[in-house]
């Protein structure tokens, strides 16, 4: 069984017509989106906003009517993935690199419905290294003052190169062994100059689908 396609296939069933709904990123919301791709063709109506380029893409591909930013302040509901939950509905995100957008869309969203296999779901955060978005201006700096946090910064690189976020900026993925208090940390990263944003998802989901590999999937509110 594909636990990350039960998760991301379920939680289409939260999706109303008419809704505004954002599209988050990641292989297991991919298979949400390719859902949502068929009821669209079967005439369901909504419009999306997507959390970056790839899954701009894929909607575009799907004929899934798109609306930006711009143009809306609420979102009634998102689907995303996470890198790792737990029970207090607090999440690791950005292993993708699209934190920031997927944090201003869930920010706007009524509610947030993440997917993810079972695997993701933990005690505590932190053995995933939380990816920080920095600016490159200056990211060395930035990199020593989250340092300095108590934590081991390495900057994400793609084919040797630093990766580059759909916003131009660099990525750190930091490890700070288990995280006790997500929304102190949050606060105080972000609070950091050259911090644009981090990958704490904190007060921010409503609810999980999580798939399983023995083909059972929980939704927990
Ligand atoms: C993208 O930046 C991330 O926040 C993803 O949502 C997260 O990494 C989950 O991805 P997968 O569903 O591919 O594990």
């Amino acid at each position: 069984m594909d636990a990350k396609k039960l998760a991301g296939e379920k939680a289409i069933e939260f999706i109303e017509n008419d809704m505004i709904v954002g599209l988050g990123t990641g292989s297991t919301v991919h298979w949400s989106i390719l859902k949502l791709g068929e009821l669209v063709k079967q005439g369901l109506n909504i419009k999306g906003v997507p959390t970056s380029r790839q899954t701009e893409q894929l909607a575009n591909e799907l004929g899934i009517p798109l609306v930006g930013l711009s143009s809306i302040d609420q979102i009634d509901l998102t689907v995303d993935g996470a890198d790792e939950a737990n029970p207090d509905f607090e999440l690791i995100k950005g292993g993708g690199g699209a934190l920031l957008r997927e944090k201003m869309v869930a920010s706007i969203s009524k509610r947030m419905i993440v997917v993810m296999d079972e695997t993701k779901y933990v005690a505590n955060l932190g053995k995933f290294p939380l990816p920080v978005e920095v600016t490159q201006f200056g990211w060395e700096m930035t990199c020593r003052q989250i340092k300095s946090l108590g934590c081991e910064p390495k900057l994400r690189l793609n084919n040797n190169l630093p990766f580059i976020t759909d916003n131009g900026n660099y990525i750190l993925d930091c490890d700070f062994g288990e995280i006790y208090d997500a929304e102190n940390l949050n606060h105080t990263l972000n609070m950091i100059p050259g911090v644009v944003e981090n990958g704490l998802f904190v007060n921010m989901t409503d609810t999980m689908v999580i798939g399983n590999r023995n083909g059972h999937v929980d939704i927990l509110y």
